[in-house]
Order: structure tokens, then sequence, then C-alpha cells
């Protein structure tokens, strides 16, 4: 049975692949000018491009990275910018086999007509800026939503979130770049894991609805969900095999396994336990590449021990490495404590 031939479909095939290879997973750096400022107020730094710069040529100049990280999320800034001595950030990252990535949502704004809930802006425009991102060297994209338990989630929300990414992964694949497609189901809540697990049910039940009405090629996608966990204010927590056992219940009823892989977000989760869920599911085969696309679960060390001082770099870098290795051994299954 072909794929329906597009013009860049074997292409995309062939990055979701490198993306989704063994022991590989994304660094993601794709903050907001918002959001770093607020990482980089957590060490005392001013949010300055010039800040912005440094830690980002710190974490993507990590010697050795690319044997851990096949793909990074970047913001529009640093998708242009170049390192100190005048490289490229996407030619550095070439040099390691990571494929470069950029962030192409807007952004989330109210939803007008639901229970206090969001949408997310960037259609207007896409395939332009899709297409300049491309001759830039970004080969996949990343467009973020998210689905609140506690405020519904309203009908009104859910089916707008999927419709949303279904449109924009469609507008990427047709100017080259890979969807990575991240309905967030946020933590916030008091709700137990099965509430969660409903909620993803749904969701990703109208996400591939949506796809396949758009004619996204689904072997040419990268999904970004959220484990399923507990409301963050539900009075148990829980372990590691019963995240990986509910957040896989979800995947194998919902995920073709035309998709090629699956990056999870740490969603806020501590470093070492991103990295423990992920080993959890790891723990017997699945049908697509059980990976992590990790913003602050492979930041939180690094930022703490660079504190904006040049001397420490070196040491930051290390500790990149470091979670960078973990999370490798997870996809692999083979992380203990
Ligand atoms: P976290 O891993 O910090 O939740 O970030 C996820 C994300 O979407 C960044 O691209």
């Amino acid at each position: 049975f072909p794929i329906q031939a597009k013009a860049y479909t074997d292409e995309l095939i062939q990055t979701a692949k490198t993306i989704a290879s063994p022991g590989r997973g994304i660094l993601a750096i794709d903050e907001s000018n918002a959001t770093a400022g607020k990482r980089l107020a957590s060490i005392g730094l001013d949010n300055t491009e010039v800040n912005r710069q440094a830690y980002r040529q710190l974490l993507l100049t990590t010697p050795g990275l690319g044997e851990y990280i096949s793909g990074s999320i970047l913001f529009e800034e640093t998708l242009y910018q170049s390192t100190t001595d005048g490289k490229k950030f996407v030619d550095v990252l070439r040099e390691q086999e990571i494929v470069p990535g950029i962030k192409v949502d807007k952004g989330l704004v109210p939803l007008p007509g639901s229970n206090n809930e969001s949408w997310c802006q960037g259609l207007d425009g896409l395939a332009s800026r899709s297409a300049e991102y491309y001759k830039q060297g970004a080969r996949f994209a990343k467009w973020r939503t998210v689905v609140s338990v506690p405020c519904g989630p309203s009908a009104l929300a859910v089916k707008e979130a999927a419709w949303g990414l279904a449109r924009y992964a469609a507008i990427s694949q047709d100017n080259g770049l890979v969807p990575i497609v991240e309905p967030e189901i946020l933590l916030d809540g008091d709700h137990p894991i099965e509430r969660t697990l409903e909620v993803a049910e749904k969701v990703w039940a109208e996400v591939f609805y949506y796809l396949a009405e758009n004619n996204v090629v689904f072997e040419g996608i990268l999904l970004k969900p959220s484990m399923v966990t507990p409301g963050a204010e539900h009075k148990e927590k829980a372990s590691p095999e019963a995240i990986a056992k509910h957040t896989l219940t979800v995947l194998r009823r919902r995920v073709p396994p035309a998709v090629p892989g699956i990056m999870f977000l740490s969603g806020g989760q501590s470093e070492v336990e991103a990295t423990l869920n992920l080993n959890a599911m790891n723990q017997s085969p699945n049908p697509w590449h059980v990976s992590f696309s990790y913003a602050r679960a492979l930041q939180n060390s690094v930022l703490k021990t660079w504190q904006g001082r040049p001397e420490n770099v070196e040491a930051a870098q290390q500790a990149l490495l470091i979670r960078a290795k973990a999370n490798s051994l997870a996809q692999l299954g083979r992380y203990s404590a």
C-alpha cells in the first residue's frame, strides 16, 4: 500500500526515523523569550539576547551530545543564531548528527465559550514561515497546545486542540518539516490517574481522527505526549510502573504502529523521575520508539551548575551529558538509579 506521495514524503519518513533512533531522544530548548527569562532569572541573570545565546551555546556545543540526542527543538531566535566564534547553531547540530527543529506555535490564549480553557495560535502564515525555517536548516517542528483536566476539559477545548494540531501537522509536512504533535495534558489538579487516562484517550482519539481527515502521513510524524500520572495535587503519587502501565495503555489503544516515535515531555517531573518513568516504559518491547523530548528534566541541573559563569561551562556540559546518557539508557530500558 504505497503512501500517497507528496513532495517531501520520503524525506519526512527518513527524518522521523533518524530522530527516533535507538538510544537517542530530543533536547528541547525551545523556550519562548518569556520562559527563557524565567529560567535565567532562577540563576540571577537578565533576560538579554546575549545571555540566551550564551546559554544555548553551552547546551548545543556540548562535546559528545550526538550520542544521546537525535534532535533539538529551537526557538526562532536560536535557529538564526551562531556561536560566538561565528558557526551557525544549525551547523553545530548537524556536525553531531542532531536534527535541528523549530517551535512554530505562537502560544496560548483564552478560548472564548470554554470553561476558562485556552487554545493555541499560529496557523496564519504558518506555511510561509515553515518554508523559511526549512531553508534555514530546520527539519522538524513542534506545536504545543494544552488540555486542562480540572477545567473539564470541555468538548470544545479538546476539539480545538485536536483540529489545530492536525492543521499544523498537514502544513508542516507540506513544507518538509516532521511535525511533533503535542497535546499536553497538564499535571495540575487533584484527580486520580484513572481520570488522566480517560482524558488522554479522549484527546488522542480526536487528534488521530483529525490527523487522518487532514491526510497527514503517519509515518512522518512524531508524538509528544504527557505521561499518564495522577494530578500533581492528588493525595498519592504513582510508581514508575503504574505510570508506565497507564501511559502504555492509552498509547496501545490510540496510536497506530505506523507512528515511528513517541517522545515524552517531562511536564514538571524531576530529572530522575522523568528518567525512571521512561525506563519503566521500555521494560518490554513497544510498537514505536518510546523516548524523550525533555526541556526541564534535561536542563535543571545544567542551569544550577552554570550560574552564568564562563568557568562553569564545562561542568554544566557534563551535567547535561549525565542526564542525556541516563535518558538514553532509559530509552533502551537499561537505566538503574
Ligand atoms: P518539559 O519537558 O519541560 O515539560 O518541556 C516540554 C516542551 O514542550 C518543551 O519543548
